[in-house]
């Protein structure tokens, strides 16, 4: 089922995401959450951050694993998902850093290394949230278009559209990495409940596309529409645009 949650701007979907993490971490405190980075979570984080720091809610026995990281960037790269994750998260909350993981951007046997983050994810006992973003080519993780759904961590090229999309990080486009690690379709499909965050305009056309459109995984996103649990999705009035003229049914306000 795909709940389409609106909010106004940015800062509403940042409080509204949070909301829903919230409760799964209320509901079971060793909650296994599946984290994204990019822009689209930022708000969310630091509305996080606040409930942990006024009591609301603890991260101390929760775990954590992230959908990807690039290839070829330290952990304290300033561009890595490692470094991204303590700034923007771990660093202001009171979760164990031996209970986060994401995959390791210098492995220098990238094969061993999705093997070894299958079993991370698999010794973790599921899933409880997975939270994605979308990219402008509909994928998620760094499961970019392409002939099949993957199913476990992988080695990815990324694709010019999200080189494009993530130079904007970068001092240069030469500077974007070209392949990344990510967890699989198949992983984030397994997981009990999705929260998609979607924020802008730039949004619009491919999350109508994802959520109503054809399934396929030329448009990876899509796939959510099989998802057997239910799928949140968090989204301004900006990237529910195109969903609010042909669907404006599915929208339910915030
Ligand atoms: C990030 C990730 C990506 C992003 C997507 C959207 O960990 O897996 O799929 O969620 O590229 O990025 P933003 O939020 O920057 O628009």
């Amino acid at each position: 089922m795909i709940k389409i949650i609106y909010s106004y701007n940015a800062e509403n979907v940042g409080v509204s995401a949070a909301k829903v993490m919230a409760d799964v971490i209320k509901n079971k405190p060793d909650a296994v959450l599946g984290l994204a980075t990019g822009s689209s979570p930022i708000g969310m984080y630091s509305e996080l951050i606040k409930m942990c720091k006024n009591g609301e809610i603890s991260f101390k026995d929760v775990r954590s694993v992230n959908l990807d990281e690039y290839v070829g960037l330290s952990k304290d790269h300033d561009q890595s998902y490692s470094y991204f994750m303590h700034k923007n998260l771990f660093d202001h909350i009171d979760i164990k850093e031996e209970n986060t993981n994401l995959p390791c951007g210098l492995c220098k046997d990238p094969e061993a290394e999705c093997k070894r983050y299958d079993k991370v994810i698999e010794s973790m006992g599921g899933i409880d949230i997975q939270v994605l973003g979308i990219g402008n080519n509909g994928h998620i993780g760094f499961n970019e278009p392409s002939d099949y759904f993957s199913l476990g961590t992988g080695l990815v090229q990324l694709t010019d559209s999200t080189i494009d999309a993530n130079s904007r990080f970068f001092a240069t486009r030469d500077m974007v990495p070209t392949q990344a690690l990510s967890m699989g379709v198949g992983q984030i499909m397994a997981s009990n409940k999705v929260l998609l965050i979607a924020i802008g305009e730039g949004k619009a056309e491919i999350l109508e596309k994802a959520l109503f459109g054809k399934v396929t995984p030329q448009v990876p996103a899509s796939i959510l529409q099989f998802f057997k649990g239910e799928v949140v999705v968090c989204a301004d009035r900006a990237a529910l645009s195109v969903i609010m003229k042909k669907h404006p049914e599915a929208v339910k306000a915030n």
